[in-house]
């Protein structure tokens, strides 16, 4: 099949099988002149690059019913958004995100450039969301390359080079069939494609628009394909956080801007980032377990100690909050995870 071939049998599957997704354009009104909102698709872009489709949702939702414009989040506090993308993970994205946003504010009157090479001068837009905003908001034909695309085209070309060697091979040929019309939808009907049929395990060759031409199934070793480097272990850092509560009041501490959850609420802790650092107060600190968290790049043990603070006792850290004001949802997994072990502990929340 020639390379418009296949991107005309992938469309017309899309056109029957694309996936519902609040921020997508559907193939048919797009067919209708449906034009897609930019700020929609490059928030559930930037959202996509950490979890899965379905735990988006929800915080797409969340984000648009609060933000529903690119200049509202752009006026919108650090901490709100901060506390809204909370359990996302890669809080740097989040600080990312609303600069960007600024930046199509004040230097943009409002828009998003509605080219790749524009996309790229924003802040905290880099060549996969740039692609992915180009091609989806504005019918460019950029070529969207994630880790579904990379898995298809592997399979479809029978590529032996592991990941992440095999980046710029896969790339080329999501490249050469990117096709000038409705590259958008092709982009996402890729993507679905990976997500739904061509998927890691047990993929639905049966169903899928480009059985005929898959040189992995040809050959039969669709299974074993994108081969992959293995990666090297994770480390282990341990530290210690310390929640402490007196009266009505918890004590919470802001981390800093840059760096590790840079810009999440939290609670003191100490060794594991780096930064050593005493209890936060004199009190009788009791050990109450143990936090367990997996960030990129290492794995983190918390011994978690709590403790009911005196009213004279002097706070060297952190700022003591009431706890009405105080909303277990704002704050990063691994400390959630401490909350909720330290308020099933001696501390009730
Ligand atoms: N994964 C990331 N972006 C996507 C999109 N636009 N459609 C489907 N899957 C995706």
């Amino acid at each position: 099949m020639r390379d418009e071939g296949l991107s005309d049998a992938l469309l017309a599957w899309y056109d029957r099988h694309a996936r519902e997704m609040p921020w997508r354009t559907s193939p048919l009104d797009r067919a209708f002149g449906v034009v897609p909102d930019p700020y929609r698709v490059w928030l559930s872009e930037v959202m996509l690059q950490q979890t899965t489709v379905a735990a988006v949702k929800d915080y797409f939702h969340r984000f648009t019913a609060r933000w529903p414009r690119v200049a509202d989040l752009a006026a919108a506090r650090d901490e709100e958004v901060m506390a809204e993308w909370a359990g996302l993970g890669y809080y740097a994205r989040a600080r990312n995100l609303l600069r960007c946003a600024r930046a199509v504010v004040a230097d943009h009157g409002g828009r998003f450039p509605s080219t790749r090479d524009g996309l790229l001068t924003l802040p905290g837009i880099g060549p996969y969301t740039a692609s992915a905003v180009a091609a989806i908001a504005y019918d460019e034909p950029a070529t969207v390359v994630d880790g579904n695309v990379e898995r298809v085209m592997a399979r479809m070309f029978a590529v032996q080079t592991p990941l992440p060697a095999a980046k710029a091979e896969l790339t080329a040929h999501a490249a050469r069939l990117t096709p000038m019309q409705r590259p958008g939808d092709h982009a996402q009907a890729v993507m679905d494609l990976g997500a739904t049929i061509c998927t890691p395990r047990n993929p639905a060759c049966g169903l899928c628009p480009w059985s005929a031409p898959c040189q992995a199934r040809a050959a039969g070793i669709q299974p074993a394909l994108p081969r992959k480097t293995p990666k090297p272990e994770k480390p282990t850092r341990r530290g210690t956080v310390w929640i402490a509560r007196q009266g009505d009041h918890v004590l919470v501490e802001r981390r800093p801007d840059r760096g590790l959850l840079g810009g999440m609420l939290g609670f003191p802790g100490d060794g594991w980032d780096g930064a050593g650092g005493p209890a936060p107060a004199e009190a009788d600190w009791q050990e109450v377990g143990e936090v367990r968290h997996t960030f990129t790049h290492f794995h983190l043990y918390l011994t978690l100690r709590v403790a009911e603070l005196s009213t004279t006792a002097t706070v060297t850290r952190g700022t003591l909050i009431r706890r009405a004001d105080f909303r277990p949802a704002d704050l990063p997994t691994v400390m959630r995870k401490a909350w909720n072990i330290a308020s099933g502990s001696v501390m009730p929340g």
